[in-house]
């Protein structure tokens, strides 16, 4: 008999299904449930290894539709809520900013509205566990660190989306009392992760042969974090975090563009045995992205003052695991990069 059911959205993409594998196997007295709509982005076959598990179930499902979420609400009546379905990549809101509003936004609500109506009034054990970014806050210069407190300042319509989102989520807590928490994290890299993201997209364009585009100057940068242990801060802020608070997530680990590329072109010809420079002369500076944020970086003190939270691996080791996951699972990476991403690599580098 499981004693909790907790609702994962967003559970076959890249993030999310590193949570539902967390949560599936170190709390099998709960009911995890994946709702997802197997989008572009969402793969079950992310979550192979866990899915015939008897405390994990799936369900096909667009957060868009209110009514359909709705009545997934009355049939499976959780305690919890860790929400992670979204669109998720910068450059794709900025060619159609108005799915992002549906699913990061509506869909936010949708789920919001689900909640507040099943849980009604009643929150002893109840929580709604908002996952957003680092990217709310818009852009740092070269100094300073992005805290709980920093203003929200969004420039693409991804990050813009997503601070609505958070914003909907605090106005349910201060308005109805709905008992949630939020976590804004950095960049994650690991396993699964879609290859139109920086680090994927050059894994797979080393494998093949192919141009590694940066753009503008590559002097942007990001702060990243492996992907498991975004997994287990999630863990830790459901459990323990304060309600009503969000929490910074993130790894002290920022790197400029062009510089994490050629960390990982050296890994890269090291693993591949091909001799040292090798996958660095694919480096190809191309057009800016519009809006281009120059600087994230997490200030992580918080979540480390109060719940212990550090990040189990360095980045050397985490994304020589990663690469090592990719050399191991093409497949995965030949299957994703079929059909449709033909489509938006072309679109998107060469059109
Ligand atoms: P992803 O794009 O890999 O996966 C998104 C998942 O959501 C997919 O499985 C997709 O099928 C599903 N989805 C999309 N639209 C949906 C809809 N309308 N209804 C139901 N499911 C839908 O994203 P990710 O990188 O895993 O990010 C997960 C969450 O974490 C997002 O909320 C994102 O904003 C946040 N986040 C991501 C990062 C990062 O570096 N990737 C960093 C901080 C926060
Ligand atoms: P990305 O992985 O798209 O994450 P985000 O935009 O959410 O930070 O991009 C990470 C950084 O890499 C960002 O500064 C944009 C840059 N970038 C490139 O230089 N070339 C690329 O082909 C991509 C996809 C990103």
């Amino acid at each position: 008999m499981h004693n909790k059911t907790i609702l994962i959205t967003g559970g076959a993409g890249f993030i999310g299904s590193h949570v539902v594998r967390e949560f599936v196997l170190k709390y099998p007295e709960y009911r995890i449930v994946n709702l997802d709509a197997l989008t572009y982005a969402g793969n079950l076959a992310n979550l192979n290894d866990i899915e015939n598990k008897p405390n994990y179930s799936f369900v096909k499902v667009d957060i868009t539709q209110a009514n359909i979420i709705m009545d997934v609400f009355h049939e499976y009546k959780p305690d919890g809520v860790i929400h992670l379905a979204a669109e998720s990549h910068v450059d794709r809101s900025i060619v159609d900013p108005l799915a992002f509003v549906m699913t990061n936004v509506i869909g936010t609500v949708n789920l919001l509205n689900a909640a507040k109506t099943i849980w009604d009034g009643d929150f002893k054990g109840k929580r709604f566990h908002h996952v957003s970014t680092d990217e709310v806050y818009g852009t740092l210069g070269e100094t300073g660190l992005f805290t709980e407190t920093t203003s929200y300042d969004p420039h693409s319509p991804y990050s813009a989306s997503k601070a609505s989102s958070d914003h909907f989520v605090r106005a349910y807590h201060d308005t109805y009392g709905l008992p949630v928490v939020l976590t804004n994290c950095s960049n994650n890299y690991g396993p699964n992760h879609f290859p139109e993201k920086l680090i994927p997209l050059c894994i797979h364009n080393i494998l093949n042969n192919k141009p590694l585009p940066i753009y503008g100057d590559g002097k942007f940068t990001r702060d990243w974090l492996f992907v498991i242990d975004h997994a287990k801060a999630i863990d830790l802020v459901f459990h323990d975090g304060k309600e009503g608070e969000s929490y910074n997530v993130g790894g002290f680990n920022e790197w400029k563009n062009i510089d994490l590329v050629k960390e990982l072109c050296k890994q890269m010809d090291e693993k591949l045995g091909r001799s040292e420079g090798t996958a660095a002369e694919l480096i190809t500076f191309v057009k800016d992205r519009p809006g281009h944020d120059l600087r994230y970086a997490i200030d992580a003190t918080k979540i480390n003052r109060e719940l212990g939270y550090q990040p189990s691996v360095t980045f050397e080791e985490g994304l020589s695991k990663t690469i090592d996951w990719y050399l191991n699972n093409q497949d995965w990476l030949d299957q994703v990069t079929s059909g449709e991403y033909q489509h938006y690599y072309q679109k998107q580098y060469q059109g």
